[in-house]
């Protein structure tokens, strides 16, 4: 059972605070954040938050590309099929369809507003393949640099064309709540310290949470901050048992984890064991190009094998100027190691990838808090099932920022204008004096998440992980720390709280989810979304 977490990070004072009122708030500066910033009406008074520089997000370090179905010998089922069947039986058909539908149309609309996609000679785009995909539909940009160049373009429209006001390098502490629906958010800046912003209406889009984890592919933002706020402010999360774990991420002693696309395997590039032989062709007929979750598994299971700490990424027999033209970021990062991509085996194994539970959104991305709205990674639409899709999630940010701009503009500009702050207060006790070492705690929570709520998990050390962080939560969670790096730590131990959880009561292997003593999938108990509500019991929604 998850121990109690306390409603709000710190005390506050109205009066003592200052306060900022704005139509409607954007948190998070994503594609997601930057989509839904499109919809707002301009008569709105419009305010983006961002945890740093606006263009620190996940979404910018997307390399692979966005999915859509684009190719004249492709078709929209397709796309369907292989995202659901990605996603191990628990997808939603209907939010897949929507999504899948409007892809074209939003990648169209990217190109509209200066996204330069590569193209192939005469000028069609170049579409690439990647694990679980059935045919060439990944849109991508300078090669593998995808997510910076759209972030670029997008940035470009919301401060050029919309001159949304924008608060960099600012923490959102928590959603204020009142009568049960949300009424903007605490947050803070190193200048202006806390301020109140109440906003008629707010978005919630602040990524992913790989930061759990040792091992991840997410920039240092990725801590879950949005996940955190969203449950203690009583929202519903759901499908918070599944992250997902990207197969290749660098492996050097010493480098960053970089990801290494999927879309190099698309291209023909080999997984290789410690000994050279080429495994994936023993677990899965679609070898290097079975979705990621099986090639994560069979990785994992390889090194066990041969007792080796990661597998190798090879590349030698495809032509050597097209590899590093290709993927010239991820040569630019090996070569600082002495790695050339085209000719030397690159060193991988899976890390922490993406968040595909979060808060539960319908498809217009509404939570189940009136008046707060949200899309992308920080949220569950049902569009990924166990298991996302590779591409699949710049498309969500798009479709769903999309969604939740316009309707939550809509909202906005019926609601009258006298919207006035609320007398919240919030007065907590904060025990213990000694000064706590974050960054000890911080670096155990992580190794702790790795080790046993990883690619595989099992009862007996889920339950002791859980154990522990409740320690931890209960000396951490109580106390007042005064600035972000405090504030994160205690939303990355009330997440990962979360994900214990829910890997716990999932009693199955599906997707990103396995279990060493729940080996099997169980369509009969499981095809259920697991729901959380701090202060509730979990309950269980049918697909
Ligand atoms: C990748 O480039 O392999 C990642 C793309 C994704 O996460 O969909």
């Amino acid at each position: 059972m998850i121990p109690p977490i306390p409603r709000y990070l710190v005390p506050f004072q109205p009066k003592r605070i200052p306060h900022h009122f704005v139509d409607v708030m954007i948190l998070g500066g994503g594609i997601a954040g930057l989509r839904a910033a499109m919809e707002i009406d301009p008569r709105l008074e419009l305010l983006m938050v961002t945890k740093d520089r606006m263009r620190e997000s996940n979404s910018r370090y997307a390399q692979g590309g966005i999915a859509g179905v684009l190719a004249p010998d492709d078709r929209l089922d397709n796309h369907v099929a292989d995202t659901l069947a990605a996603g191990a039986n628990l997808g939603d058909r209907s939010v897949v369809e929507q999504v899948i539908h409007e892809a074209p149309d939003h990648i169209r609309q990217l190109i509209a507003w200066g996204t330069r996609f590569d193209e192939e000679e005469g000028g069609d785009l170049m579409l690439g393949r990647e694990g679980g995909h059935s045919h060439h539909r990944v849109v991508h940009a300078m090669g593998d640099a995808t997510g910076k160049e759209i972030i670029r373009a997008m940035i470009h429209r919301v401060r050029e064309e919309l001159q949304a006001q924008i608060w960099p390098n600012t923490f959102v502490i928590d959603l204020l709540t009142h009568e049960g629906e949300c009424r903007g958010a605490l947050v803070w800046n190193a200048k202006h310290g806390k301020t109140f912003v109440w906003a008629k209406q707010t978005i919630l889009c602040t990524g992913g949470a790989g930061q759990v984890y040792r091992e991840t592919t997410n920039p240092a933002v990725a801590t879950g901050d949005g996940h955190a706020v969203c449950y203690r402010a009583g929202a519903v999360l759901a499908d918070m048992e599944f992250m997902q774990f990207h197969p290749t991420v660098l492996y050097i002693a010493g480098s960053s984890r970089s990801l290494i696309t999927e879309a190099m395997r698309g291209e023909g590039s080999q997984l290789v064991d410690s000994t050279g032989h080429r495994f994936m062709p023993d677990y899965d007929d679609r070898a290097e190009l079975a979705p990621r979750d099986i090639v994560s598994r069979s990785i994992v299971e390889q090194m066990a094998k041969t007792n080796h700490p990661c597998v190798y990424l090879r590349s030698g027999h495809l032509d050597a100027d097209w590899v590093r033209q290709r993927f010239p970021g991820i040569a630019r990062t090996c070569q600082e190691f002495g790695i050339d991509i085209a000719t030397d085996p690159i060193p991988v194994r899976p890390g922490a990838h993406y968040m595909i539970g979060g808060v539960r959104v319908d498809p217009e991305g509404r939570t189940s808090l009136p008046r707060l709205w949200a899309a992308g990674e920080a949220t569950a639409s049902g569009l990924h099932g166990a298991n996302r899709l590779a591409s699949n999630s710049l498309l969500e940010g798009l479709v769903y920022g999309a969604r939740a701009g316009a309707a939550s503009s809509r909202a906005a500009m019926e609601e009258p204008d006298h919207f006035r702050a609320i007398p919240l207060e919030n007065s907590m006790e904060t025990g213990g004096h000694e000064n706590l070492d974050l960054a000890d705690i911080r670096n155990s929570l992580k190794s702790l998440m790795w080790r046993d709520a990883g690619v595989w998990r099992e009862g007996e050390t889920l339950a002791a992980a859980g154990q522990t962080i409740d320690g931890w939560i209960r000396y951490a969670l109580g106390r007042q720390l005064s600035g972000p790096s405090g504030w994160e730590l205690q939303n990355m131990l009330a997440l990962s709280r979360l994900i214990i959880e829910a890997a716990t009561l999932r009693t199955e292997s599906r997707g990103v989810h396995l279990r060493t003593d729940f080996p099997e999938t169980d369509d009969d108990h499981w095809r259920r979304h697991i729901l959380l509500v701090r202060g509730k019991k979990p309950t269980f929604v049918e697909v």
